[in-house]
């Protein structure tokens, strides 16, 4: 598994985390969030994490068996949680797939719930205060058919006490396609402006 990291960065800095949920390399979200990407500052670290390499195991709920709890992750699941904990903003790069995020993305969203529940780790209060952005392309005309997807993450980062970032959306089918429109290419070269300051909410990276 390859966890790309590109930074000129002391670690006190805005960390950002793209998490790749497409079915496909280059298609029109990772194409997408990579344009954005190239308009953050160089002090800002990024990683970047396809979760399409990973093995992660099928989630499950033990909630309501035994004492509840689950065992630390391993494994690249034990590598995406320790990147999700350690970065101060979560880009979560996922097309639309039948009105919401991709499988991978949903997965990786069920074992929040796990971590949620890892004795010794307070995973719920590290992510509180960290900012969570989306990235979607989706191929329809009616970009209203995106508010599901948009649904699961506001709703997601608001039950961490994550800040919203905000949505970057882009029309497109076939992997290029996003990027042909012009006024996609002025959106994404905004989209992280703000992120530019150095007011990472600090977190432990880790723990
Ligand atoms: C399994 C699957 C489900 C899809 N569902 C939708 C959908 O509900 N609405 C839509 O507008 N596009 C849908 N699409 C089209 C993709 O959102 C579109 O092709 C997008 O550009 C794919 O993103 P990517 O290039 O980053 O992989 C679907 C594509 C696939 C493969």
């Amino acid at each position: 598994m390859t966890v790309e990291t590109l930074h000129d960065a002391p670690a006190d800095e805005r960390r950002f985390l793209f998490v790749l949920g497409s079915a496909r390399e280059g298609g029109n979200s990772e194409s997408l969030a990579r344009r954005a990407a190239n308009f953050l500052p160089s002090h800002v670290r990024q990683e970047w994490i396809r979760l399409s390499d990973l093995d992660i195991p099928r989630f499950e709920d033990v909630r309501h068996s035994g004492d509840g709890t689950y065992t630390e992750p391993a494994g690249d699941a034990g590598t995406l949680w320790r990147q999700t904990l350690a970065a101060t903003d979560l880009v979560v790069v996922s097309p639309l797939y039948w009105y919401s995020v991709s499988a991978s993305v949903k997965l990786y969203l069920d074992h929040w719930s796990a971590w949620m529940r890892v004795p010794g780790t307070d995973f719920e209060a590290t992510m509180g205060g960290k900012r969570m952005w989306a990235v979607t392309a989706y191929a329809s005309d009616d970009v209203t058919l995106v508010d599901p997807l948009l649904g699961t993450l506001r709703n997601s980062a608001g039950r961490l006490r994550m800040h919203w970032g905000g949505a970057l959306l882009a029309n497109g089918s076939k992997p290029g396609q996003a990027l042909d429109d012009p006024a996609t290419l002025e959106r994404a070269a905004e989209f992280f402006a703000a992120a530019g300051a150095r007011t990472g909410t600090p977190v432990r990276a880790g723990s």
